[in-house]
């Protein structure tokens, strides 16, 4: 949720420090602050709001040193306020902590402290660590590493921490539990970060660090070792993405040039998965034909857009492989008793790979004996690491925090996995699985016709800028594209949205239906369920009520009652919802910019969230 960055290095702190704070932005955007280690004390600033608050707050007089940390929050304990904002210091000033998560014993061990004569002055739980540290400190002689050891071993919950003293200001120590934090390893200097991003422009080379493992970083060395001070082997690896990719190049907002880009994001996640014999290539499940044939069950576990994949896995691999699949939000899965066992495959999707509910979920599922394949868009992230499987999404880095190409890959990743699962356990011939895999390929192209002709929708969109409530309505496939498009609009638009089967209209939530309601309607794909009929009757009944209906339907498809008709190329009816999503994904980006809505930062949401 919060970002995190800390540099020791030649250049100015503040430099990378801001740039990086602005890559991560996404991760929280409630207040801002940096710690500059200037030799014998530190140089804080720290303001509420979004970084620019702090970037305009910090003035010519910014010393130029080496090294610092920073952070850019999304408030769990304590308002978002200057005092609340990171870094928090102890009383001597001297000290500097940063954190991403919880520490759940924060008030026992505050009590503590201020029995030990601490002054606090925020109401945050990370600011006990400030004043833990510097106890460690004094009792380890000076020595941070040593000092954060130990406070780790005395904290409960889950935390990224960032630590600097300004007696040996080029040091930066850092430790992660159960939230994200990369080693950026540069030329004469290096970084520590939530995610990658943050310095991407400086070097591709980084280090993923394991549970409980503390980082000691100056401008030329990084020593990892354990809780125990047991020096760890560091496990580098290159960063594939592009910076460029990291920027809007010339679109006005992250999000708008993340729909642009789903075309190709779906493509680099297709390539190279049918063998010249015919076979889905998916050596990532690394499960071998008789474990597949021996399945019973699968589960998928995922949050908000994510989960919304898992609705199309269920409908795709049902169909097609014959295996029963249940979808759940992962918040949920934990807190009953799931049926798992080693019969179950458990599908965890999601984007960062770094969601809390949904690695709780992950453990949970393990610990149960089920085994777990993770469908994740980042690289080396805690969810595929402590996966027994992950398939990789291609979609590359994804900023705005309302889900976008990131979805449509996951979408193709639960098709493969479907299509592979069949042709394994025979449930569809190699020829059906061929036949499908082309009509895949063909994906790309048409959600580039689509984005070819939204000019017209994003003005129609417009005209819906002041309705407080808007519904959606879909049918099979049809009705995760629904609940998707509600949850985008209430993301972004902040207007009461929601997504119905169309089945359950007449059980309730036809008397939402008001004069001018707006009602968007997904048309069944490909006759194959008939139930294009049943949809069509839907919309008379909301049109008698006084809706004013949009639908999205496919070329050629026979469209009675509705105000607008929004065109999608024909594909096979479960593949609908990759172009289906993509008019509704336009829809609620042209609502927010319309309302004059934050796009890429819409109020009160986090990109990666790392607390439960
Ligand atoms: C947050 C984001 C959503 C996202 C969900 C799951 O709530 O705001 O856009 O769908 O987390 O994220 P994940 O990274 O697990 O896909």
């Amino acid at each position: 949720m919060c970002g995190i960055v800390g540099y020791s290095g030649p250049q100015s702190a503040a430099t990378p420090l801001i740039e990086g704070l602005r890559r991560l932005e996404y991760r929280g955007y409630d207040s801002a602050g940096i710690a500059l280690g200037t030799q014998g004390k530190l140089f804080i600033e720290k303001k509420a709001g979004k970084l620019s608050n702090l970037e305009g707050s910090l003035d010519s007089s910014l010393p130029v040193v080496h090294s610092g940390i920073g952070h850019t929050r999304w408030a769990t304990h304590g308002g978002p306020t200057d005092g609340n904002a990171h870094p928090h210091v102890d009383n001597e000033g001297k000290l500097a902590v940063i954190h991403n998560g919880i520490i759940e014993n924060y008030s026992e061990l505050r009590k503590e402290l201020e029995a030990r004569g601490h002054k606090f002055s925020s109401e945050t739980d990370t600011e006990s660590v400030a004043h833990l540290l510097s106890d460690l400190r004094k009792k380890h002689n000076g020595d941070l590493s040593a000092a954060m050891r130990e406070a780790v071993k005395a904290l409960r919950g889950s935390f990224t921490l960032l630590a600097i003293h300004g007696d040996a200001p080029e040091v930066v120590v850092g430790v992660r539990r159960n939230s994200p934090l990369v080693v950026g390893l540069g030329n004469g200097e290096n970084f520590m970060a939530s995610d990658v991003a943050a310095f991407i422009d400086y070097t591709k080379c980084a280090i993923e660090l394991g549970q409980d493992e503390v980082v000691t970083m100056t401008p030329t060395s990084v020593k990892i070792t354990d809780l125990d001070g047991k020096a760890v082997a560091p496990k580098e690896y290159q960063i594939t993405w592009d910076a460029s990719a990291a920027q809007k190049g010339g679109f006005t907002h992250f999000m708008l040039k993340e729909i642009f880009e789903q075309p190709k994001a779906v493509a680099d996640t297709l390539i190279g998965r049918l063998s010249d014999n015919k076979q889905i290539v998916l050596d990532e499940l690394r499960m071998s034909a008789d474990e597949i044939r021996a399945l019973k069950k699968i589960t998928v576990i995922a949050c908000g857009t994510a989960y919304h994949a898992g609705l199309v896995a269920k409908y795709a691999i049902e169909k097609w492989a014959k295996i029963p699949v249940d979808v759940e939000i992962a918040s949920e899965f934990r807190y009953r008793d799931p049926i798992i066992d080693a019969g179950t495959l458990v599908i965890a999707i999601s984007q960062s790979g770094e969601t809390m509910d949904t690695l709780m979920a992950v453990r949970h599922a393990k610990a149960a004996g089920g085994r777990v394949l993770a469908i994740c868009n980042t690289n080396s992230s805690t969810i595929p690491r402590e996966s027994d499987a992950v398939l990789y999404t291609h979609a590359g880095p994804e900023i705005a925090v309302a889900s976008t190409k990131a979805l449509l890959t996951q979408m193709v990743a639960v098709y493969l996995i479907g299509l592979h699962l069949a042709q394994v356990n025979g449930a569809l011939k190699d020829a059906e699985v061929e036949s499908l895999y082309k009509e895949l390929l063909e994906l790309p192209g048409k959600i580039e016709q689509i984005l070819e002709t939204v000019e017209p929708l994003r003005a129609l969109t417009r005209s819906f800028a002041e309705n407080n409530i808007v519904l959606f309505l879909g049918r099979n496939i049809g009705y995760p594209v629904a609940l998707e498009g509600a949850l985008k609009l209430k993301e972004l638009a902040y207007i009461h949205a929601e997504g119905f089967a169309g089945g359950e209209l007449k059980h309730g939530p036809i008397a939402l239906i008001d004069k001018g309601t707006p009602v968007i309607a997904i048309l069944p794909a490909g006759h194959e369920h008939a139930l294009d009929e049943k949809m069509l009757s839907n919309i008379q009944e909301v049109k008698a009520r006084g809706a004013r209906v949009i639908v999205i339907a496919e070329e050629g498809a026979h469209v009675e009652g509705a105000e607008h008709i929004i065109r999608i190329p024909v594909v096979p009816a479960l593949f609908q919802p990759v172009l289906a999503t993509v008019p509704l994904q336009v829809f609620a980006y042209e609502m927010a910019v319309a309302r004059g809505n934050d796009v890429d930062q819409p109020r009160n949401l986090a990109k990666s969230v790392t607390v439960e």
